[in-house]
């Protein structure tokens, strides 16, 4: 079996956008990746950011940075994402036309390619795609907003993806989004989930650092496969 470790994922959607490369810095001591949400205001009913500040980022923070894209036709403009430099970038399986062209596509511009699903949407009928992918997003709230609360619904569905992900025997990092906080990251690790966003529960609290490493070992013994700390 790969052998796999919890890696979180702040997410600076809830931090200070006035002082973006500061609130890297506050995490960069202790987080495995930024997480930056791009929203278009279509996909999604709120709008963020786009390429220049995302470029503007990647420039900024020694850490790698996870794209996560709210966007209508990530075929068109995911891509540039990729070649921008971001580390792992992730489409939303809803919004693309065609999502293993794209999942190359996101490869071959050097970047991890993920997908990601709302809470509404299964698994089943994308369970063949994963060889193609790096990461599988499962959204644990309706994306859009930080700060909402977990959805517990979602959570069979995540066992059914790391079941498909075991069942190919792939290394597919499977990542959750949404709510996930010291009271619920837990009970994603145990149905299956290895990397863990998080905005709120990272950027409301004192000392940023310090929460990465909380929520880190929280989850680290209940990620299956990872070896004991
Ligand atoms: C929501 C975004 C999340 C958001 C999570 O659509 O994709 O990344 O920042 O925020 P929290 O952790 O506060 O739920
Ligand atoms: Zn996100």
């Amino acid at each position: 079996m790969t052998e796999r470790r919890a890696q979180i994922s702040p997410s600076i959607l809830s931090a200070d956008f006035a002082h973006l490369a500061d609130e890297l810095a506050r995490i960069a001591p202790t987080a495995d990746w930024a997480h930056v949400d791009v929203m278009d205001g279509h996909f999604v009913p709120n709008l963020t950011l786009g390429l220049p500040v995302v470029e503007a980022l990647i420039a900024a923070t020694s850490l790698p940075v996870d794209c996560h894209l709210m966007i209508e036709d990530p075929d068109r403009w995911a891509p540039q994402y990729a070649e921008a430099g971001a580390g792992s970038v992730t489409f939303h399986v809803e919004a693309a036309a065609a999502p293993v062209r794209l999942a190359r596509a996101l490869r071959s511009a050097g970047a991890r390619a993920g997908m990601a699903l709302k809470p509404a949407t299964p698994v089943e009928p994308y369970a063949d795609l994963l060889p193609e992918l790096d990461m599988l997003l499962v959204m644990t709230v309706e994306p859009g907003f930080g700060g909402q609360s977990f959805l517990d619904v979602v959570l069979p569905k995540l066992r059914r993806a790391r079941e498909a992900i075991a069942g190919r025997d792939l290394d597919v990092w499977l990542q959750v989004d949404g709510g996930v906080s010291a009271d619920t990251i837990e009970r994603c690790a145990e149905a299956g989930a290895d990397v863990f966003v998080a905005g709120s529960a990272v950027y409301g609290a004192d000392d940023p650092a310090r929460a990465v490493e909380a929520l880190r070992e929280k989850a680290g013994p209940h990620v299956a496969g990872a070896r004991p700390a």
